[in-house]
């Protein structure tokens, strides 16, 4: 099978982790027979100084039509407000149709603190608060400003769906590579309906029912109210195996959950829609850093996992994971951020050597 990668390096460091990115996919054992083609594609702040655009027609045309999936860097965003500028990865997911941010949260053997941590969270992407229907009225008061909180079966229910697929995916990753430590995977819905009955009710309800078909019944589903969830992911966070939540919540919980295993250079990200997904390192453009050569690819090397996985390659997903971990746990070759003196060179190259 070959797949068609498109690549979006973006700005800042973007430019110095997606290359890396390719060299994984490039360096995949040839067992897995996998193949890969690539196509660079522009986005972000210095292509839209460049062509007033941040992100070029060409290069959703090309992800559409062309593409099995992409990987995207980072891009900065200007400090104060640019006419014009919007930012490309928003307008990506929505053009693409990519309703689900998935986010794994991982430490390794080494890393834990005794406290394993192996949770993913699966974020609604398209409503919720983020509608951006906000009014603002005067009142002899003084002002009062509102939005919409749209929460719709239809969103809620593909969202849980693709929790519950995760969950089995995630089940069959750990049985392959031996390291099961759960009986069963498990899925734990997040929502406040006993404030907001209709619009997190129905998210709860609907999510009920996604979870209760039958190809999801060796999933364990359970719920949180989302202010005990932050709790329970503080105190316990090795009890979580997938956590699925509407937009609002699911984007505080996996910054807070991001907080868990140190650098932000660690955490991947995946944009994902019916057969489409875009890997992402969670992390920005690191202007502070730039151009130095030191900033840490795993992030971007476990998107890369990240987006195999939802493009139905699980084997070499679970390859990548464990060269990472293996890099990580051996902590010979680490950058800066990770308390090292590595080059992202040199990270790359140990992993690749593990791969
Ligand atoms: P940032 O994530 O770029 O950097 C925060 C801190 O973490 C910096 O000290 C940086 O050096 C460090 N860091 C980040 N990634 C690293 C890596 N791979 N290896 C080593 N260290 C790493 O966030 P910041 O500084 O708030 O934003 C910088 C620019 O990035 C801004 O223009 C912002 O708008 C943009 N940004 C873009 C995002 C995206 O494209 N999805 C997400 C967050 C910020
Ligand atoms: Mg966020």
């Amino acid at each position: 099978r070959t797949l068609r990668i498109g690549l979006i390096p973006g700005d800042g460091i973007g430019r110095e982790v997606i290359p890396a990115g390719r060299r994984i996919l490039e360096s995949l054992p040839a067992s897995l027979n996998l193949k890969f083609s690539f196509v660079d594609l522009e986005a972000g702040y210095e292509t839209f100084q460049k062509t007033g655009t941040a992100l070029p027609d060409k290069t959703v045309d090309i992800l559409k039509n062309e593409c099995d999936g992409a990987l995207f860097g980072a891009v900065s965003s200007p400090s104060t407000k640019v006419a014009g500028y919007s930012s490309p990865i928003v307008a990506l997911r929505k053009k693409l149709d990519l309703y689900a941010n998935v986010r794994p949260v991982k430490t390794t053997a080494g890393n834990s603190n005794g406290k394993p941590i192996d949770l993913v969270i699966v974020r609604e992407n398209t409503e919720d608060l983020y509608v951006k229907e906000e009014r603002t009225i005067d009142t002899p008061n003084g002002k009062v400003a509102e939005a919409i909180k749209r929460i719709s079966e239809h969103a809620s229910f593909r969202i849980s769906k693709i929790a519950g697929e995760i969950a089995l995916s995630r089940q069959n990753i750990r049985d392959a590579a031996g390291t099961s430590t759960r009986n069963q995977p498990m899925v734990t819905i997040t929502h406040k309906s006993n404030v907001l009955s209709q619009t997190d009710g129905l998210f709860r309800e609907t999510a009920r029912r996604a979870l209760a078909a039958e190809k999801f019944s060796s999933v364990f589903v359970e719920e949180q109210i989302v202010d005990s969830m932050v709790y329970k992911l503080f105190r316990q966070p090795e009890f979580y195996d997938v956590i699925v939540a509407p937009n609002l919540y699911g984007d505080i919980l996996s910054d807070g959950a991001a907080a868990l295993v140190g650098s932000l250079g660690l955490v991947p990200s995946a944009n994902v829609g019916d057969g489409f997904a875009i890997g992402e390192p969670c992390h920005g453009s690191a202007p502070d850093i730039e151009g130095k050569g030191i900033s840490n690819p795993i992030a971007t090397i476990r998107s890369v996992a990240l987006m195999l996985e939802f493009l139905g390659e699980m084997n070499a997903a679970a390859k990548i994971y464990a060269a990472v971990d293996g890099n990580l746990d051996a902590a010979q070759f680490l950058t800066p951020d990770m308390g090292g003196k590595a080059t992202t060179q040199q990270v790359l190259e140990d992993v690749l050597k593990r791969l």
